[in-house]
């Protein structure tokens, strides 16, 4: 049988990893070559489009430097981000779900106490309060919740040169009883950086920007599995479209009036032992 030559192509360049001594770098390669030439194919691509992906994929790389991660905010809102993030975390009933890291999270965030307000800022308060568990509802102390979040004009503290640094960023550590609590200003729904490539890639496939208001939280205890999540704002017009496919509904929280007029949020994280998976 007559092979057509652009699949020989193909078949060719798949046989050189032949010689690969990584099994997984081999397995990685060969299908993405085999998904490459496929797309390559199905769309007819012509050589000025390919010139085009080439170039944009350089200013991508051109964008980033110690602060800005581009190439992290093309995967999110191509939804890689997410796709890798489940598959990583299949987590067993009852434990809390995952969501992406994003590229705003600076380590170094100061220890702060429960009770703590993580704001410099004046502006409507929430108080965030629950307990650590684990998957059997036994309290987990000293659990270290290292929580971020944007400051109302939508930027979080290393994009925006007017925040202390850390602003609204810090580790509380969950008490004997699993307890933990803050206050911080009233998460806000934002835009992703548009200014780059990926903010011109999405608005080329007529996109919004836009993410619900959220709280970022990495959730750590030894013996457990670390847990990096977002607590979205009930009632949030974004919830249903994040340029970034973070939302989950239960990771969807809802801010009640509390007894001291104030609004505030209860949510239990449940962390799975290392050793469940
Ligand atoms: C964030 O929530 O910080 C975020 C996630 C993905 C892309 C941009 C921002
Ligand atoms: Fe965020």
């Amino acid at each position: 049988m007559q092979i057509n030559p652009e699949h020989r192509l193909t078949a060719a360049v798949i046989e050189q990893l032949g010689q690969c001594p990584d099994r997984r770098l081999q397995q990685i390669s060969g299908a993405l070559i085999r998904h490459l030439h496929d797309f390559i194919r199905e769309v007819e691509l012509q050589p000025e489009e390919w010139l085009g992906a080439i170039r944009f994929l350089t200013r991508t790389g051109q964008a980033c430097d110690d602060k800005r991660q581009e190439f992290v905010l093309l995967s999110d809102l191509l939804g890689a981000s997410m796709l890798v993030d489940q598959m990583a975390n299949r987590k067993p009933a009852g434990a809390t779900a995952s969501s992406v890291l994003g590229p705003f999270y600076v380590e170094g965030a100061p220890e702060r106490a429960n009770g703590a307000d993580l704001a410099a800022l004046p502006g409507p308060r929430v108080h965030v309060s629950g307990t650590v568990r684990d998957l059997a509802g036994a309290p987990i102390a000293s659990a270290l919740l290292d929580v971020w979040q944007t400051a109302p004009n939508g930027l979080y503290h290393v994009q925006d040169k007017d925040q202390p640094e850390h602003h609204l960023c810090g580790k509380l550590r969950s008490r004997a009883d699993g307890s933990y609590d803050f206050i911080t200003l009233e998460p806000v729904s934002y835009p992703i950086p548009t200014d780059g490539p990926a903010g011109q890639y999405l608005q080329a496939m007529g996109r919004h920007p836009y993410r619900p208001a959220h709280l970022h939280f990495i959730v750590t205890a030894p013996g457990y599995q670390p847990l990096v999540t977002q607590l979205f704002t009930a009632g949030d017009p974004y919830l249903d479209s994040d340029a970034v496919f973070g939302v989950k509904p239960e990771l969807v929280i809802e801010y009640q009036r509390q007894a001291d007029g104030n609004m505030g949020v209860a949510f239990d994280f449940v962390l799975e032992p290392v050793q469940a998976r």
